[in-house]
């Protein structure tokens, strides 16, 4: 807080400064813009309307209501506070949704998300991903806005960093497999595909044999079939499921826009609410800003000003039956999925009531948070199912010692159907939605739906 205020005030120390630095770039200095004509007099006490400026306009922008007041909604984004773009500068396949220069360098350059073949191993990577030298910068004004000072002019906020059509890194390129899928929310010019960008789900790749992206259809397709089994040699495992085998933070772009899950076939049938195409992510969390939600905080929890915007709804409330009634649901499907993923007693959906480790505490009554219940001696020392890198078999790829690996060999073994692992899947989309299906309903609801009836029952 203290050093944004402290940037805001050189901001207007130097306005003079700058702008005879901005200038001199460009060329000797142009002639003073013409005066502005006089304000017409107010009747009954009321002021003129004020001329029109001469010169650059830097009070557009650097006025109390402007990028003062925007700036103090941003202090309380998680965009700003948030640790992430500091934790993991300089880790090219995580900045460019986590940093400025990451994310500005991906839309720049088009940084394609799909995944490579490296012509000798044969191994294929992800390939979404920044250079070293653009892989820094805390989430900032000109993230979303990277044409600021460039006209100076206040249209530089108009052009966001990016409006262009998604292509999920969920997806990859897939093999011949799986289709490429790309995102697209066209209403309101496309400003939601700038959120999007970012808050995508990340791939689950084939890390035992080939690296390429999983192949999700084959999970529905072929639902029991055995994807996982300790006995199995590794050729015929693509993954070893561990306590962090999960789709990231940012699933809210799939959900919303209806794809990405794992599409059991079954009674419900797949289908968007009319927020997918009528409404934008700024809609809800830009809206009139009131308290610490609305505006350039971002946050829609309890503000209902987006929701009542006019032709949309006008009576939406935190007391609305429907409101109510939907998450509710949502939070039943919820805990009716995890509890059918329970695999020879052990319930495989981690939970964690602790609100500043899991930021899904409260969305479900058992506090899911998405995570495997696997043994993990630092992030999950008291998982309580065995992690496979972690047996006699796969010491070296474990990091344990030989007292965890000890302990982990006492705990039972899991097993996953290609069905259990599209429903592990699909939990944590909906899960990690953090709207209990405001996002889309409609979506939200088939997905755990049908995938509840097409996962084998809870085995003891
Ligand atoms: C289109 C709107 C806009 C215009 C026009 C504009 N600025 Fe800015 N300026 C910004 C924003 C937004 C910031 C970042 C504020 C923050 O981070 O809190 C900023 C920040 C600054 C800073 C702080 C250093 C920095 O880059 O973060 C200075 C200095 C500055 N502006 C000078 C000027 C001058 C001088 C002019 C006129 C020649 C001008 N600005 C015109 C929007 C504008
Ligand atoms: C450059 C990538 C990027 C863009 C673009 C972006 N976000 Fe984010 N957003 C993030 C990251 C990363 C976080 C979490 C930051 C952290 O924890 O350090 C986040 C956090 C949030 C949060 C808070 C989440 C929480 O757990 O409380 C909301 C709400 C949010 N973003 C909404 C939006 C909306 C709406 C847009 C579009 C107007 C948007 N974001 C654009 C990357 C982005
Ligand atoms: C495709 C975009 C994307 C990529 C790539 C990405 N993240 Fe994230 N990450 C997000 C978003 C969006 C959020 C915040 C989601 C929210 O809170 O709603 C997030 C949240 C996080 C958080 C939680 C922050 C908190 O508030 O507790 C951590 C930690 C994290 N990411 C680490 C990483 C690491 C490490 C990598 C690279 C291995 C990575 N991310 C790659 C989009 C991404
Ligand atoms: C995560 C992306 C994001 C970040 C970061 C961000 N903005 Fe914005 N900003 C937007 C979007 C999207 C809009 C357009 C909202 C709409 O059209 O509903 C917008 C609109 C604006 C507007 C209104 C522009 C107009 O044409 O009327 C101003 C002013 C503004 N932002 C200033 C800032 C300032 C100052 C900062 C930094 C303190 C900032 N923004 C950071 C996404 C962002
Ligand atoms: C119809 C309104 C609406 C729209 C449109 C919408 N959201 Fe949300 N969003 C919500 C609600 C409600 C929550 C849950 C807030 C809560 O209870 O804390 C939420 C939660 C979130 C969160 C978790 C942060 C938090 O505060 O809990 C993120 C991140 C997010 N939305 C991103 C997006 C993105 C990105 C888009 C566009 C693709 C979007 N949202 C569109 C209403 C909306």
């Amino acid at each position: 807080m203290k050093k944004n205020l402290f940037v805001i005030g050189i901001g207007f120390l130097l306005i003079g400064a700058s702008i005879i630095s901005a200038c001199t770039k460009e060329g000797p200095m142009g002639k003073p813009g013409a005066d502005g004509t006089n304000g017409t007099n107010g009747t009954n006490g009321t002021n003129g309307t004020n001329g029109v400026d001469g010169g650059t306009n830097c009070q557009e922008c650097h006025n109390p209501a402007t990028v003062t007041l925007v700036a103090e909604q941003f202090e309380f984004s998680k965009h700003k506070y948030g640790e992430a773009a500091f934790g993991e500068s300089g880790t090219v396949g995580c900045v460019p949704c986590h940093s400025s220069e990451g994310f500005k360098y991906v839309c720049q350059n088009n940084i394609s998300a799909a995944f490579t073949q490296n012509a000798t191993t044969l191994r294929w990577t992800n390939g979404y991903n920044t250079i070293p030298t653009a892989s820094i910068g805390e989430i900032t004004c000109n993230t979303c806005h990277s044409s600021l000072h460039t006209t100076y002019g206040k249209e530089d906020f108009s052009p966001l960093t990016t409006i262009a059509p998604v292509p999920m890194t969920f997806y990859g390129n897939g093999d011949a497999t799986n289709a490429a899928k790309t995102i697209n929310l066209t209403q309101d010019g496309g400003i939601s595909n700038l959120c999007v960008k970012c808050h995508q789900p990340r791939p689950f790749t084939n890390s035992l044999t080939n690296g390429n992206v999983l192949n999700y259809d084959s999970l529905k397709n072929f639902p029991a079939i055995t994807f996982y089994a300790a006995t199995n040699p590794d050729q015929v495992n693509k993954l070893r499921p561990g306590y962090r085998t999960h789709t990231h933070y940012g699933t809210v772009g799939a959900i919303f826009a209806g794809k990405g899950g794992v599409e059991f076939a079954g009674t419900e049938t797949y289908g968007n609410s009319p927020h997918t195409t009528l409404a934008t992510c700024q809609d809800c969390h830009m809206a009139t800003q009131t308290g610490r939600a609305g505006g350039h905080t971002f946050n829609a929890s309890g503000n209902f000003a987006g929701c009542n915007k006019s032709g949309c709804h006008t009576d939406m409330s935190a007391t609305k039956t429907s409101f109510v009634g939907d998450q509710a649901a949502a939070k039943q499907a919820l805990a009716d999925l995890a509890a059918k993923l329970t695999i020879g007693g052990v319930n495989i959906m981690n939970m964690n009531p602790d609100a500043t480790t899991n930021l899904w505490a409260g969305k479900t009554a058992k506090n899911y948070d998405g995570y495997l219940n696997i043994y993990d001696p630092i992030n999950n020392p008291n998982g309580i199912s065995n992690n496979p890198a972690g047996t006699f078999k796969n010491p070296s790829t474990s990091g344990m010692s030989a007292a965890q690996i000890a302990i982990n060999s006492g705990l039972p073994a899991i097993t996953l159907t290609n069905a259990q692992m599209g429903a592990i899947i699909n939990f944590q989309l909906c899960l990690r939605e953090y709207s209990l299906g405001v996002h889309n309903t409609k979506y939200t609801m088939a997905l755990l739906k049908n995938t509840i009836a097409a996962i084998p029952a809870a085995t003891k």
